[in-house]
């Protein structure tokens, strides 16, 4: 080829794979398979390596795929996401198996599995396409993640088979191994950006990029366990429809086992616990699944568990490690904490260094002091726990830890209240402004990319930052004369800085950090007062009239704006641009803008269900009756709230009325 040609072909080749990704990632259509797109694309980088001089800026070797989403989708599953219920012995597990027996009338065989510790995600198939890919959110609702589960290598796109069914949906989860989150979180300790704490974590955070070319890199994979719906004939049991999603090319969960009985349902767990730490990803027990779908339909469900179903959980893992030292932390609220540094020991694949001992009492209960040898335990993403103080090995070197008198940050004399201890000097103290500031710049607050608590610390202690709002003060020229820190570290920074000045309501109550109230309570201030000017003035009973408020909350959420500090703070931080979007109520959906009164029982669904479906519709679901209501739907047995409807001549319906209008 000569240079002339070898130009032509480049510029042929991104222009080809351009178009491929647009059908692939835009359109849902793709006209090659996997492998012929990665030859082109093979094809390009080896051309790009030759000849540099002709590779372009935009060639798709750099930027990949579909235009970046602005936020993710809700999408409405084929089936509630349900969750299993627990057991931790052969006690429970012979109990399910009595119950089934019972119900089915018959002896039942099962289909056992990993109990794969990951997130779950729906896919669905239309026609052989991978058409969609969504999170759990509430379960009824989810996140769609078509492009972010589109880059998983182990998902195809396309379903292995001559004529593939016209629908079909299956839930899965994915999964990060454990080798792999390892190096990711090295990688970003490096980066100096938030580390994950534990594989299933990290899985859910790179499924949650709406950048969904940063999910391409965090080599995720995907293990598929049911079929949730298809339009032809379902198999029989799900020993066979394990056997048709291998058929299609999805991943199937590994070591699954069929059972004839519940004591070999007993049996493969407790191997599957042996080979636990042999595995490359986490697994937190067995499931235990009735086979037959016949059966499965008999047993049905209960409000958010199948009744065919349960995990059989595996025992937290334990190790033993010495507590090198108890020091104090100073949390965001003043508390003063009692943490252990222990001598590193792998638990599970994660490496543990320290764990909380929560308080003085906690301290009591273990009896622990600093020299001990300890059992520390991780289970799920629990935070490791120190469950017992090995008294036997002791030297008689340990030391008994006291709480310190002063605030070990500040100095303050330290009060105490109950088993808690506290520094009453607010933001004056050094720890707690550290904490209130990752706190406020923290994911689920107003979520400042790469401001992870070691830069708050070394910009506090350079004294750039004495208060939340000073973070909209940094200079890119203070930044710059740190050490170690470039254009690219800075300009990162500032960016981030820069996006999170336009922020929910819900996010900016939640990062004031205003004690008892959490992620669930700033939604919930969110959506019941809708401003926050509304929220700063409300008094004490119009918090205790929201149902999930009682006098404690209220106290600390009138408390916190009753200081003037805190509503110059408040006025700062608007000062420097920070801008808090008022909560409008969703205007979309079958049910916009309506209240509707549920009354009876429903067949078809839960009522927390019923209430998510017509929150999800844009509507609002009321417990009693009022002028305001602009729908009753009456199920079995309706009670009082009928006849009040009759009354004030409400519109009222039957369930099925109701469906049909969800759809
Ligand atoms: S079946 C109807 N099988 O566990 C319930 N779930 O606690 C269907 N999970 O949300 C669940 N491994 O994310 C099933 N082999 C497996 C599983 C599994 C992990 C997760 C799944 C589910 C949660 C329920």
């Amino acid at each position: 080829m000569g240079k002339e040609d070898v130009k032509k072909r480049m510029d042929w080749l991104c222009k080809e794979i351009r178009r491929h990704n647009r059908l692939y990632y835009i359109e849902g259509k793709p006209e090659i398979s996997d492998s012929e797109y990665d030859e082109l694309m093979r094809e390009l980088r080896e051309l790009e390596g030759e000849y540099p001089e002709y590779s372009r800026a935009d060639s798709p070797t750099r930027t990949v795929g579909a235009p970046i989403p602005e936020k993710f989708v809700k999408v409405r599953h084929t089936a509630p996401m349900l969750s299993l219920e627990s057991v931790n012995d052969e006690a429970g597990a012979a109990r399910f198996d009595r119950t089934c027996r019972k119900e089915v009338g018959a002896d039942v065989d099962y289909i056992c599995e990993p109990k794969l510790d990951g997130i779950s995600i729906e896919l669905v198939y239309e026609d052989g396409e991978l058409v969609r890919g969504s999170t759990r959110g509430d379960g009824i609702v989810g996140e769609d993640v078509t492009l972010n589960i589109r880059t998983i290598p182990g998902v195809p796109r396309r379903l292995k088979a001559k004529k593939p069914p016209h629908r079909i949906a299956v839930r899965g989860e994915i999964m990060m191994h454990i080798k792999d989150f390892q190096e990711l979180n090295k990688r970003q300790a490096e980066q100096g950006r938030d580390t994950f704490a534990n594989p299933r974590n990290a899985a859910a955070g790179s499924m949650r990029q709406l950048d969904y070319r940063i999910t391409g890199q965090r080599k995720l994979h995907a293990y598929c366990y049911r079929i949730l719906d298809l339009s032809e004939e379902m198999p029989p049991a799900q020993s066979e429809a394990l056997e048709l999603l291998k058929e299609f090319g999805l991943r199937i969960s590994p070591k699954v086992k069929r059972c004839r009985d519940i004591e070999e349902a007993i049996l493969y767990h407790r191997e599957l616990e042996k080979q636990r730490d042999d595995l490359d990803y986490e697994i937190d027990g067995a499931v235990i699944k009735v086979n037959g779908f016949a059966y499965q339909e008999k047993l049905g469900r209960r409000a958010t568990n199948p009744r065919w179903a349960i995990a059989y959980k595996f025992k937290p893992r334990k190790e033993v490690t010495r507590v090198e030292n108890i020091v104090v932390q100073v949390g965001r609220t003043g508390v003063l904490t009692p943490l252990a540094l222990l001598k590193p020991v792998e638990v599970g694949g994660v490496t543990v260094s320290r764990a909380t001992l929560h308080n003085m009492d906690q301290v009591r209960k273990l009896g622990v002091k600093s020299g001990d040898y300890v059992r520390v335990q991780r289970a799920g993403d629990v935070i490791p726990q120190i469950t017992e103080a090995l008294k036997e090995r002791r030297t008689g070197k340990e030391k008994e830890f006291r709480m310190p008198g002063k605030c070990p940050s500040c100095g303050t004399p330290v009060e105490w209240e109950d088993v808690f201890c506290r520094c009453p000097a607010g933001l004056a103290c050094p720890g707690q402004l550290k904490e209130a500031i990752t706190h406020y710049a923290s994911k689920g607050a107003v979520d400042i990319d790469g401001f992870s608590d070691k830069t708050v610390e070394l910009l506090r202690d350079r004294g750039l930052i004495k208060s939340i709002s000073d973070v909209y003060t940094l200079r890119r020229e203070d930044l710059l004369a740190l050490e170690g820190w470039k254009e690219k570290k800075t300009d990162n920074l500032l960016r981030a800085i820069k996006k999170s000045k336009d922020v929910t309501l819900e996010r900016f109550i939640f990062g004031l950090g205003i004690r008892n109230v959490g992620k669930h309570m700033a939604t919930l201030l969110a959506e019941k007062f809708g401003a926050l000017a509304r929220i700063v003035s409300a008094g004490k009973e119009d918090l205790v009239a929201i149902n999930e408020i009682g006098p404690e909350i209220a106290e600390s959420i009138t408390a916190f704006f009753g200081e003037k500090k805190n509503l110059e703070e408040i006025e700062k931080l608007r000062k420097n641009g920070v801008v808090v979007r008022e909560r409008k109520k969703a205007a979309k959906g079958k049910l916009a803008g309506k209240k509707i009164v549920f009354t009876g029982s429903l067949e078809s669904m839960t009522r927390s269900e019923a209430k998510r479906i017509v929150e999800s519709e844009g509507g609002e679901a009321a417990r009693a009756v009022s002028s305001t209501t602009d729908l009753v739907v009456a199920g079995e047995k309706p009670g009082s709230k009928l006849e009040e409807a009759r009354k004030k001549g409400i519109k009222i319906i039957t369930e099925e009325e109701f469906r049909k209008i969800i759809g």
